[in-house]
């Protein structure tokens, strides 16, 4: 079967209460069960991770293939804008990863406006909240379709 591994960086798991006004109200609970949903009707397994700790979220990128998933839908948060060591855990594995954001990296504070990590991915989804996530998961499923065939 196969399987998506989706990673939240820090701070995602204050989604709910944290800055409404830029996040909304949805909480990661809601996303990881909308997204559990998904996955489940497309018949495919769905891991999901959120830390705060930057070695934990390189670890699960190092991990990923051992522990059998085939795709990485990744918000790495604050990460994304200055972390080469998760940079270089996406490029030093063969898993293909998205890059999700909540927000519109670019219509905010310029230091959201580089990502460090898009260089390395297959692609990026941003500004469309919870959204993001389930545009980026339809994007897995039709690749795993496209593979299947
Ligand atoms: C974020 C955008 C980042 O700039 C920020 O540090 C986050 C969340 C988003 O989902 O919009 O923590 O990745």
């Amino acid at each position: 079967m196969k399987k998506v591994l989706v990673l939240h960086g820090p701070n995602l798991n204050l989604l709910g209460t944290r800055e409404p006004e830029i996040y909304g109200r949805t909480t990661l609970a809601d996303i990881n069960q909308r997204l559990a949903e998904r996955a489940q009707k497309a018949g495919i397994a769905i891991d999901f991770l959120q830390s705060n700790h930057e070695g934990v979220l390189v670890d699960a990128i190092q991990q990923a293939a051992g522990n059998g998933c085939n795709f990485i839908i990744l918000n790495a948060a604050a990460f994304t804008h200055y972390s080469i060591a998760i940079r270089d855990a996406i490029a030093a594995v063969t898993v293909p990863v998205i890059e999700v954001h909540l927000s519109n990296i670019y219509q905010r504070e310029e230091f959201r406006h580089h990502s460090v990590i898009s260089p390395v991915v297959q692609g990026q989804i941003c500004g469309f909240g919870m959204d993001s996530y389930m545009a980026a998961l339809g994007i897995v499923i039709r690749r795993f379709e496209e593979a299947a065939k």
